[in-house]
């Protein structure tokens, strides 16, 4: 074996070799605090503070306060918060900053900026291209559709989707009023993956051909773990459904008549929302916001939706579960048409809110009461357990827990 290198060479170039290491090092780390310090003295964004993590970026900076981010966002929202009240602040999120902000001015002004974009900001978080299709964010063709065709066909369309959720749902949940109660969820897997097979195929082709729809599925999850969470709330949604149902059967005009589900369904999106955000947008060109806030064109600005839906000020006694709370507000002389699923305001915004806020959200509305009523009307709903399946956070994504189980048992409708 060779004796080691420093037997090798004489004290003085030992010395020499030593000293060039030791500059090489301090050169580095000057070099290296030099190029943070510049960074953060040219960052535009440095005098929004940060929640999650230093502003200063280091040698995994920002990428691990993005990782905490995405595993904590809850948390470091509500942190964000309590500490800057009002004011924006930002978080880190894979690859840039995102400034969050939660009180009403700050939400008026965001909500239809003209230089903030729904479209590049829905991109960064649903990321499109990927996901729906590029065309979906380049060619805005299909809003209006469902803006304007899709709307104003609602009570042509109604029809339909009732016929469609009595051959459906029956097949889904094949029990018999005598039998025992079962869960949906296993069989539906089975005959998911039976069904979708030749289907996916086909909906590949047609997604490249013609974009796709949103989803309100989660939304409809999250009710059945409410309902089946709070029973003592089935009997009055459904004698409320069996009567409207008798006056004006499966219509659009029936679905607007159900205050009471329509009320439990927007609690359960206020209290469950999809996203902990909402309002994402991205600025395309420099914007200063109302309190000196400035955003650099790139920046991308969002709601804290969570914030604004558990403020006390917004909702009295927030933390609960209150189904009914909306329907009681409607009964107040002039406010009947306010506090429906689909209005959106500064305190309600899973749809958003302003000029851009969710054109598909009064197909949504119909379609989950008309598969509630459905379900109610014709099933014994129960909880497999005595506690709601907790949420499951991801990032932004708040997502029912996929293994919770939602008991049926098939029972006689009232009624015609
Ligand atoms: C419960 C179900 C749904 C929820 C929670 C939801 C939520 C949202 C939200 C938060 C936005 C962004 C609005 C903003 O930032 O101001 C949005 C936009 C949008 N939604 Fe929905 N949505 C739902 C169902 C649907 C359905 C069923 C459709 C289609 C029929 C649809 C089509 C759209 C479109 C096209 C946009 C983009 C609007 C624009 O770019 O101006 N959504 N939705």
């Amino acid at each position: 074996m060779p004796p080691p290198l420093s037997s090798r060479l004489s004290p003085t170039l030992l010395y020499i070799a030593m000293d060039d290491l030791r500059s090489i090092f301090w050169t580095l780390a000057v070099s290296f605090t030099a190029y943070i310090l510049m960074r953060r003295r040219f960052d535009p964004l440095r005098s929004i503070p940060t929640v999650g993590g230093p502003s200063v970026p280091g040698i995994f900076y920002p990428n691990l306060a993005a990782l905490n981010f995405v595993r904590n966002a809850k948390e470091l929202l509500t942190i964000g918060h309590e500490k800057y009240r009002g004011a924006a602040f930002k978080v880190a999120f894979m690859g840039r900053w995102i400034v969050v902000v939660s009180d009403s001015k700050h939400l008026d002004e965001i909500k239809s900026h003209p230089e903030l974009s729904i479209a590049e900001g829905l991109d960064e978080f649903l990321q499109l291209k990927h996901t729906i299709g590029a065309t979906a964010q380049s060619d805005r063709f299909h809003v209006n559709a469902i803006r304007d065709q899709l709307t104003r066909s609602l009570n042509v369309v109604m029809p339909a989707v009732a016929e469609e959720l009595a051959l459906a749902i029956p097949e889904y949940i094949p029990c018999t009023g005598d039998g025992p109660w079962i869960s949906g969820a296993r069989r539906s897997i089975q005959q998911t993956v039976r069904i979708l097979k030749p289907i996916f195929y086909e909906r590949k082709t047609k997604l490249q051909e013609y974009g796709a729809d949103w989803t309100d599925r989660p939304s409809l999850t999250h009710a059945l773990y409410d309902l089946a969470t709070h029973p003592g709330f089935i009997q009055p949604l459904r004698d409320e459904i069996e009567s409207v149902i008798a006056a004006d059967g499966w219509t659009k005009r029936g679905m607007n008549n159900l205050w009471k589900l329509d009320s439990f369904l927007r609690e359960s999106q206020r209290v469950n929302g999809l996203f902990l955000i909402s309002l994402a947008r991205k600025a395309m060109k420099d914007v200063t916001l109302h309190d000196g806030t400035f955003l650099p064109k790139g920046t991308f600005i969002v709601a804290d939706q969570c914030t604004v839906h558990n403020d006390d000020n917004n909702y009295e006694h927030a933390d609960q579960f209150d189904p009914f709370r909306f329907a009681r507000m409607r009964e107040v002389p002039g406010e009947d048409l306010k506090h429906q699923l689909v209005t959106t305001s500064r305190e309600y915004l899973p749809f958003g809110h302003g000029k851009h806020a969710c054109p598909g959200r009064f197909f949504a509305s119909m379609e989950l009461k008309a598969v509630m009523s459905y379900l109610l009307v014709n099933y014994d709903i129960a909880l497999d357990g005595s506690l709601r399946p907790e949420n499951q956070y991801f990032g932004i994504d708040i997502s029912p827990d996929p293994s919770g189980r939602v008991l049926f048992r098939r029972r006689e409708p009232r009624g015609p």
